[in-house]
């Protein structure tokens, strides 16, 4: 099962995912967005990433979900913050000053759970979700945040050459997801770092997905 092979991933701490420091793509990019304090980013599969907290210091009001509770509490412990935790059916919200934190399943989580969504930020989050179920987090992603507009950090690279996750989800496969609601612009892409740079010369791509009226 999939969560199995998360938290199995999470208790080994074979976490290779995981940046030691804010997302460049991201820090370089933000203006783009045309965010301003106190609007909102959902940051799906949220893992532990520092880019939680470069998010709160940008004054946003951030919200995520992640299989593993103990990278949530993680997250919260990081900025100092003592978060209220509620049982909310098979989620577990914790919430404190601006970050609110699921520890649960992306596909139990509704639009009601996050309340408005003005961005979306999915780093390494399309990429670890199987082929077979793309569509669905895609649907549901544009379901829980009204198809709110979305910077996508994510690899393409030549598939034959590693097993995923993270899997190589290139420019048709992002068109195919999100071009009935977005229109989809790539903003940078680099050749990745770590492992999948090297196994595979991988690019890590930054697209730019913008509501259709
Ligand atoms: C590749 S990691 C990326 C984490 C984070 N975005 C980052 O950049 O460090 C994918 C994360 O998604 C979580 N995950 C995978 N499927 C999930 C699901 N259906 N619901 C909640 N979390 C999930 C995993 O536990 C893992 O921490």
């Amino acid at each position: 099962m999939e969560q199995d092979f998360w938290q199995a991933r999470w208790r080994e701490n074979r976490i290779g995912f995981h940046e030691d420091a804010p997302n460049t793509l991201l820090t370089r990019h933000f203006p783009k967005l045309g965010l301003h304090a106190g609007q909102s980013v959902f940051v799906p599969l949220c893992g532990k990433a520092l880019d939680l907290d470069w998010l709160c210091g940008q004054g946003l009001q951030v919200s995520g979900i992640e299989f593993n509770q103990g990278a949530v509490e993680e997250a919260f412990a990081r900025q100092r913050l003592e978060p209220e935790m509620i049982r909310q059916g098979d989620l577990i919200r914790f919430q404190a000053g601006g970050l609110t934190l699921f520890a649960g399943d992306f596909f139990a989580l509704t639009a009601e759970h996050l309340g408005t969504v003005d961005t979306v930020y999915d780093r390494a989050a399309l990429v670890a979700v199987k082929p077979e179920d793309r569509k669905a987090y895609a649907v549901q992603l544009n379901r829980i945040t009204g198809c709110a507009q979305q910077f996508l950090v994510g690899f393409d690279y030549d598939q034959s050459l590693m097993d995923g996750p993270p899997f190589s989800v290139p420019g048709e496969t992002v068109q195919a997801l999100y071009r009935e609601r977005h229109a989809i612009t790539l903003i940078e892409e680099r050749a990745a770092d770590g492992r999948i740079g090297e196994r595979c010369n991988a690019l890590e791509q930054a697209w730019l997905l913008k509501p259709l009226d």
